[in-house]
């Protein structure tokens, strides 16, 4: 017995089980729309479109849906309805649903679309015997049965890729007026000792989507479990709701910081992706027809013996329909398609993609100061130090502790004099305290959310009693952009960048530590529209609160220097749209190898829909990581986007000197390995910027007809040139790692070693601790800098390094992107955008935008050829009429060509002639 107590603890332990206290959140059953939609199993839809009704009128379809009576002789119209359906630039269609006349506005999701989407022809091809069909500029269709409705979108091969409402869950619970004596059940609603006054009564949104041919689905973070999402039928479905969830816990489809609700599918015949546009609280089902969990006469009731496919649905709890429907084909498309939608990341401040130390909390400007200094000491390279709440002066933001941070300004002098910056932490929640300037100016002006009452709501956060600014209101969020100017927050400079952290919101005495839904936000007035009609529920919005308080961050540090310099900022709330403004981190984990293993899926996801500066607390945040931990953490965080150490306050203290000596070293290799290719880091979010794609990727998005990588979710890819498969197994001496591509005669090139494996799937690959296993793609060629200093800022100028990694055609290709790191400049062509190309008897360096040019002081020190078995005799650089002779030396087994000095600068183009 004791035996297996031990070991049921030692599971728990490794498992990562922690101590989230499951009784503060709800379950499905326990949220009322979530178990009244689960119930419900309609045999056939109520809703039919009235084909009399039907315009289309430019890329829009417009027409009348009706619920019918199904159950009564007369078939009594029940409720009508406007839907549209909108064929939208690159594949994408719309279709929304509201009610025809609602007795209040339903919301509409304001901030999570880039502007207005593009939008592309739309024709009627024929609207016969109750079918329409469609079709848009590029050959897509759609087929629209009228009853009961259902929605078909064609792929260009013409096989069907998306349905919607095949399985008859479609919803939308049309508002009314509380009958007399009607029970209280759909009028309010009860968790623990919580009480939601719900006065609009239900009004649900559902809507089920197939995916013939799919054999995953993926997306709808943020989540801990596995990337590819699993069948929910015998348990919760996936539930996003932006919670602050203490010791959240592993493998749970539980809401936890950030919902971006992009479901996406793939299978060997193709990609497709729903995005459903809505910020209430929502569930989501799956069921996956391959999955060993779904009844297999239910599989060929359903799929009519077709394996493979993924049904979904998605269940919210106020809102309209509105469903962006995304047909790929690939991987790619989708991924673009959908943040097309919602937007890129624009190119961050260089520094924000270097390494960044933080902890809550470094107690005053010695500390600080202390910590900038080991870090050179001890020749780690960094950039960033971070202030946690303790900085303020009582947890008033805007504000500094007076006795431990007297000399903001000149703390952040030392820094940048190194080229590091600092970043403070800014809640949304306001310290209600007579005196302070902030609480005193949103009381006066009306500028906090409000209760349900129409008081100024008072919730429990960091500072005891706060209350919540009202982003949603322009003026609200215009005087708190103005907060950010340098001369309202003194000690601040374009060197200070800024941490929005619980904007969940976290409410510590809230109904699942967030607030309360029957909460007031501001709405713009508009005549008629009074009492319910006046303002939006926080039950409408409260996906959406994070990202209206990250956009009025951002506005107000570009305010802050006129629009020079690019604002960096870390939410914890995520959204669609999210990563318009800021980078994400996945909260509040623990110094646990489940939860450093977690941070690759969770980013990964992240990354798919749209969030590709994503990172986990380096270390864990609760607990102390011992050194093999702490180890593998800095290599796994050096190679995912955003890398910050950080750590709870009560923790041990825990820089990376404080580790033993080997540790240490392990420690700075990492950073350095991070800053040797923050190059290449930069250019990846540069073509985000502009091709949209993740920077963090799954390895199917490359190879997407190979069936073994569909599921794989511990390594990746970043970009498509280097593979990553970090360590996250304690005391391992292999790992096994999947190399793609077989079929094109893909090699991979251990990167530390250049030896080059032909792709044939799995590999053990031994590991020792110093051991983080990269390969870099043949074929391709990445930018180093190999000059570590102790800030990237000192590195600009630096020469590069060019690993030319050869693929069976002895060819390579790369990019490099460079600018001043930090203004918009780039936006006047102050940039260089190159490619760079390697054939057997040319190397050359080109611009891409001949207007573009930066006077880069760096040039090329060294370029290292892998795979090449033919030497040439002879390499000759030509730049400008410049031609010089170069030295070349032969390593490792006679493959790797090493050319020293070539001296060829990167402000100008330049080419390599070789002869053999
Ligand atoms: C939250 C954050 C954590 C931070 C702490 C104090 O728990 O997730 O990172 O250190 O608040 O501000």
């Amino acid at each position: 017995m004791k035996t297996l107590g031990l070991l049921l603890v030692a599971l728990l332990s490794i498992s990562g089980i922690s101590g989230v206290d499951r009784n503060n959140f709800k379950t499905c059953d326990q949220s009322g729309f979530c178990k009244r939609l689960r119930a419900l199993k309609p045999e056939k839809s109520q809703y039919s479109l009235n084909v009399d009704t039907v315009i289309v009128h430019g890329n829009v379809l417009s027409a009348e849906v009706v619920t019918v009576d199904t159950e009564s002789e007369k078939k009594t119209v029940l409720w009508h309805y406007a839907l549209k359906l909108s064929a939208l630039a690159d594949g994408t269609f719309r279709v929304e649903l509201d009610e025809a006349d609602p007795l209040y506005p339903r919301y509409r999701t304001q901030l999570a679309l880039d502007g207005e989407p593009k939008p592309d022809g739309l024709k009627l091809v024929s609207n016969e015997q109750g079918k329409l069909t469609l079709i848009n500029s590029q050959g897509h269709k759609v087929i629209i049965t009228s009853e009961p409705l259902k929605f078909e979108f064609l792929d260009l091969a013409g096989d069907v890729a998306v349905v919607l409402n095949e399985n008859s869950q479609l919803l939308v619970e049309p508002l009314r007026v509380r009958r007399e004596k009607e029970d209280e059940t759909a009028w309010s609603e009860n968790f623990k000792s919580h009480h939601d006054s719900k006065p609009r009564g239900n009004e649900a949104v559902s809507l089920d989507i197939s995916f013939p041919d799919a054999d995953h689905v993926y997306g709808i973070p943020e989540h801990t479990d596995k990337f590819s999402l699993r069948t929910t039928s015998s348990g919760e479905p996936y539930r996003l709701y932006n919670l602050d969830v203490f010791e959240y816990e592993l493998d749970s489809r539980m809401a936890i910081y950030g919902a971006v609700p992009v479901l996406y599918s793939h299978g060997a015949k193709r990609s497709a992706a729903v995005f459903w546009h809505n910020s209430a609280e929502t569930w989501v089902d799956v069921v996956n027809y391959a999955d060993g969990t779904v009844v297999s006469s239910l599989v060929n009731l359903v799929t009519g013996g077709h394996k493979r496919r993924v049904d979904a649905r998605f269940m919210s709890e106020s809102g309209i329909i509105d469903a962006f429907v995304m047909l790929g084909p690939s991987p790619s498309d989708v991924f673009r398609q959908y943040a097309t939608l919602t937007g890129p990341a624009p190119i961050p401040p260089k520094f924000s993609l270097a390494y960044h130390q933080s902890r809550w909390n470094y107690v005053d400007e010695a500390d600080v100061r202390g910590v900038d200094d080991n870090f050179d000491a001890h020749d780690i390279p960094a950039d960033v130090v971070w202030l946690d709440i303790e900085y303020t002066d009582r947890k008033k933001y805007f504000t500094w502790d007076a006795e431990k941070f007297p000399h903001p300004a000149e703390m952040v002098a030392n820094l940048t004099a190194k080229g590091r910056k600092l970043v403070v932490i800014i809640d949304p929640h306001i310290k209600r305290e007579a005196g302070y300037f902030l609480h005193e100016d949103a009381t006066d002006n009306g500028y906090y959310v409000k209760d349900k009452d129409g008081k100024d709501y008072e919730g429990w956060c960091w500072p005891g009693s706060s209350s919540y600014l009202d982003f949603f209101n322009p003026v609200v969020s215009k005087y708190y952009a103005e907060r950010y100017r340098f001369e309202n927050f003194p000690g601040t400079s374009k060197d200070v960048h800024i941490w929005n952290d619980m904007n969940e919101p976290s409410v510590f005495n809230g109904p699942e530590i967030t607030m309360p839904k029957d909460c007031r936000h501001y709405k713009p007035p508009q005549d008629g529209q009074d009492g319910l009609a006046s303002f939006w529920e926080h039950r409408h919005v409260h996906n959406e609160y994070g990202l209206w308080n990250i956009r009025a961050t951002h506005d107000g540090m570009r305010l802050r220097s006129d629009h020079k310099y690019r604002p960096f900022i870390l939410t914890r709330s995520t959204f669609a749209g999210t990563q318009r403004y800021a980078a994400v981190w996945t909260g509040d984990n623990a110094a646990e190898w489940g939860f450093l293993a977690v941070s690759v899926p969770m980013c990964l996801s992240l990354a798919a829909s749209g969030v590709s500066f994503c990172g986990s607390d380096v270390g864990g945040f609760f607990k102390y990581p011992e050194a093999e931990l702490m180890t593998r953490w800095y290599q796994a965080g050096a190679f995912q986007a955003f890398f910050r150490a950080h750590s709870h306050i009560e923790t041990k203290r825990r820089e990376p000197w404080l580790y033993d000596p080997a540790t240490a070293a392990l420690l700075r290799d990492a950073n350095r390995r991070r800053y040797a290719l923050i190059d290449y880091w930069y250019t990846l979010f540069y073509e985000h910027s502009i091709d949209k794609l993740p920077v963090m990727r799954p390895l199917f998005q490359h190879y997407p007809k190979e069936e073994e990588t569909f599921t794989i979710d511990d390594q990746y890819l970043l970009g498509d040139k280097l593979l990553v498969r970090p360590v996250v197994e304690p005391g391992v001496s292999s790992v096994k790692v999947y190399l793609p591509g077989a079929a094109s005669h893909t090699l991979w090139y251990d990167v530390d070693t250049y030896q080059a494996h032909a792709a044939a799937g799995w590999l053990n690959q031994p590991v020792t601790i110093s051991k983080i296993p990269v390969y870099q793609r043949g074929g391709s060629i990445v930018p180093r800098k190999e000059r570590v200093r102790r800030s990237s800022a000192l590195m600009a100028d630096d020469p590069y390094t060019l690993i030319v990694a050869l693929d069976h055609n002895k060819t390579a290709h790369g990019s490099l992107y460079i600018d001043d790191g930090e203004t918009y400049e780039y936006r006047n062509n102050k940039y260089i955008y190159a490619k760079i190309a390697f054939e057997p008897n040319v190397m050359t360096y080109t611009f891409v935008n001949d207007q573009a040019s930066y006077p880069t002081r760096s040039w090329v020190e060294r370029i290292v050829i892998a795979g090449i078995k033919t030497p040439p005799k002879t390499a000759k650089l030509n730049q400008g009429d410049k031609q010089v002779p170069l030295q070349m030396t032969l390593h490792k087994g006679n493959d790797v060509l090493v050319i020293r000095k070539p001296g060829a600068i990167m402000a100008l183009s330049w080419s390599i002639a070789f002869s053999y």
